[in-house]
């Protein structure tokens, strides 16, 4: 009998060609629709391999429930929706994208950083509001991005990415993170400061970093009132690492200047929630990682992810 291999959401056959030939596989057939947790567990009960995304929550019960699992292969770079330590204790193999997807993501969070710090999509909503009546003189000023400090939470691949392209405006930048990197710091001139002195002194703080129990609401009341009055939070990480309420609030009474989401702590983010009511936020429905080639190639890492474990090899991209 064929391994099974179930995956999570309409995906371009193409992609899915290679592993139709080795084992059966099934799919959830939409492509907007996140499956049902009744779904998600039914199919998992006789699968072999789960090729998930961010929107499928991937728990320990789900895992339990499913005997003949040995991957689980996640289409993100992220994998806080999957229970790491219960895949680890049932011995199931979590595999995830990185690399690919540096390049693309840092050219969003870059997008982001420009368009909240010039007010960019508060420009258009004006002028295809019908309200530009003339140009004049302090309309829509914003805060200079070229030569400004950028202080950036979470210096992984894609924060380099975003420091090298951060270089081409001339920026000073400054880092925080768990693991300070030397090398890089003395090849790039990248200051490494720990958190409360990284907002006090940025004029963008970008956020990175992965969510964990360590990161979640790391950036809330206390920490954006360190933030300078005209300073701008981007997030282009996950949703759950700044507390919406007290942003919402700081935003609100003019405590930093602005900000730029790429992620929400619910996703898809209510058009009622209340940062989408304030001009000075820039909102993006997560789509840091979306470029043609770059999904593609993402799409490819899980395919063979699958096909390796179920054929007895070592995938790369281990997580667990
Ligand atoms: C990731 O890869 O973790 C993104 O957030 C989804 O593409």
């Amino acid at each position: 009998m064929k391994q099974i291999v179930y995956i999570t959401r309409k995906l371009p056959e193409e992609v899915v060609a290679p592993l139709r030939e080795k084992f059966t596989v099934r799919m959830w057939e939409e492509e907007e629709i996140v499956v049902p947790e009744e779904i998600l567990k039914e199919e998992a009960k006789s699968a072999h391999a789960l090729w998930t995304t961010i929107t499928d929550q991937i728990t320990r019960e789900v895992m339990e429930g499913a005997p003949n699992l040995k991957v689980v292969s996640n289409f993100a770079v992220g994998f806080n929706n999957i229970d790491i330590q219960a895949a680890k204790e049932l011995g199931i193999t979590v595999t995830n994208t990185p690399n690919v997807l540096t390049e693309t993501t840092a050219d969003l969070a870059f997008a982001l950083l420009l368009a909240s710090g010039r007010r960019i999509t508060e420009a258009e909503a004006m002028l295809r509001g019908g309200k530009w009546t003339s140009w004049s003189p302090m309309q829509l000023t914003g805060m200079d991005v070229f030569g400004a400090t950028l202080g950036i939470i979470g210096m992984g691949r894609i924060g380099e990415a975003v420091a090298k392209r951060a270089r081409g405006f001339e920026m000073n930048i400054l880092y925080y993170n768990r693991t300070r990197k030397m090398d890089t710091e003395e090849m790039y001139g990248y200051e490494y400061v720990d958190l409360d002195n990284l907002l006090k002194r940025a004029d963008f703080v970008l956020i990175l970093a992965p969510l964990t129990e360590k990161t979640k609401n790391l950036i809330a009341k206390r920490e954006l009132s360190l933030m300078k009055k005209t300073a701008v939070l981007v997030n282009a990480s996950r949703g759950g690492i700044v507390n919406e309420q007290d942003l919402y609030e700081a935003l609100k009474a003019g405590e930093i200047w602005s900000a730029g989401l790429d992620v929400f702590e619910t996703e898809p983010v209510s058009v009622n929630h209340p940062l989408l009511t304030l001009p000075n936020v820039t909102a993006l429905p997560h789509i840091g990682s979306a470029s043609i080639q770059t999904r593609l190639a993402m799409m490819k890492l899980n395919e063979r992810a699958i096909g390796d474990v179920l054929e007895g090899r070592v995938p790369n991209h281990i997580v667990v």
